[in-house]
């Protein structure tokens, strides 16, 4: 089997995972969890989104959030930015790395961000042009690269193509996201293979929600392509409020657990994760919910 040596986690659960939350966590969880998860080695942690509050009311304290965070030296906290008005709000927060969102089907992204695919694609356009022209740098996101919510089956070829532009436009990196979990594994393979025509394979990363339980097997598809980054929830937190019935992202403990089975270098601890995983169901009044979390409560 083809594999990398080493994958990098990229935790999104602060944001991914609290955005889909019926309740609001307040500011002082978010930081501890954030804090939680620098200390078992994630180097990458998607700190919150400055989004409409209107839309994504749980993301609302964003720039407290991140003020607040301890940050750690060689850890990124990337924010979402949907538009220059959340760049703005992003640089004033003192962000170094932000991400951009788009989709590969119409519907969605009407949806997620009320605009076209091609109006999105030029507002993005503006902002990371000015981002970059500020330092910071720039994740992009392909929502629905495995099926869409309102579309159905989305064509590898339409994915490739946003990829393309983000990629084209500055983005370092291009997360290519199953929304609503419907992926499986050799479609996955055949959509990564698609976009690395566009995008070259090592500035891929792949962000599968766990729906409908193929996030594990999704990812060995891919790592078996050359991807070497993979998004994913402590705890398996996590949705789109405008993708209806998507659960939460593949966990984190679990990604790890298969990772550290098969040798694969990640530079992050199990029971560190899993005290960060175990603090969050707290604050959230849950049982733990990745498998992992299960297999080890007391
Ligand atoms: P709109 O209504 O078309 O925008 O929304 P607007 O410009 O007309 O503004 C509406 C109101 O929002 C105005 O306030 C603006 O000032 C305000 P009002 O005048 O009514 O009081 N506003 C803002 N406020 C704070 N920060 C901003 C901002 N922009 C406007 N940045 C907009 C367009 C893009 C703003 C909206 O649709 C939006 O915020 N959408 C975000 C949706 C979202 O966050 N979805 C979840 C993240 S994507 C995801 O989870 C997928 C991912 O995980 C990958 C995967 O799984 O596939 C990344
Ligand atoms: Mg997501």
């Amino acid at each position: 089997m083809n594999l990398p040596e080493k994958v990098k986690i990229v935790e999104v659960g602060p944001r991914d995972g609290l955005q889909n939350e019926p309740g609001q966590v307040p500011v002082e969880a978010k930081v501890e969890l954030i804090d939680r998860l620098g200390a078992a080695g994630l180097s990458v942690i998607e700190a919150g989104s400055f989004v409409s509050p209107k839309w994504v009311p749980q993301m609302a304290a964003s720039d407290e959030v991140y003020k607040a965070i301890r940050k750690r030296e060689g850890v990124s906290y990337p924010v979402l930015v949907p538009n220059m008005r959340g760049l703005e709000s992003a640089l004033q927060a003192g962000a170094e790395e932000i991400a951009i969102f788009a989709a590969a089907s119409e519907s969605f992204t009407r949806k997620n961000i009320n605009a076209t695919i091609d109006e999105s694609l030029a507002r993005y356009a503006d902002v990371v042009r000015t981002a970059l022209n500020k330092g910071l740098k720039i994740r992009g996101y392909v929502s629905c690269a495995l099926g869409c919510p309102y579309e159905g089956e989305i064509a590898p070829e339409s994915v490739a193509k946003v990829a393309g532009k983000l990629y084209g436009m500055g983005c370092y990196e291009i997360s290519l996201g199953d929304t609503i979990g419907v992926g499986t594994p050799l479609k996955a393979g055949i959509m990564v293979r698609a976009v690395s025509q566009h995008v070259p394979i090592e500035h891929l990363a792949a962000h599968f929600h766990d729906t409908y339980g193929q996030g594990l097997a999704n990812v060995l598809a891919v790592l078996q392509e050359g991807v070497s980054v993979v998004d994913s929830s402590v705890s398996g937190l996590g949705g789109c409020p405008y993708a209806k019935g998507a659960t939460g992202n593949l966990a984190t403990e679990d990604l790890l657990y298969m990772l550290d089975g098969m040798g694969i270098e990640t530079g992050v601890n199990l029971e560190e994760l899993l005290d960060a995983g175990r603090y969050i169901c707290e604050c959230l009044g849950r049982s733990p919910i990745s498998r992992v979390g299960r297999a080890r409560a007391t």
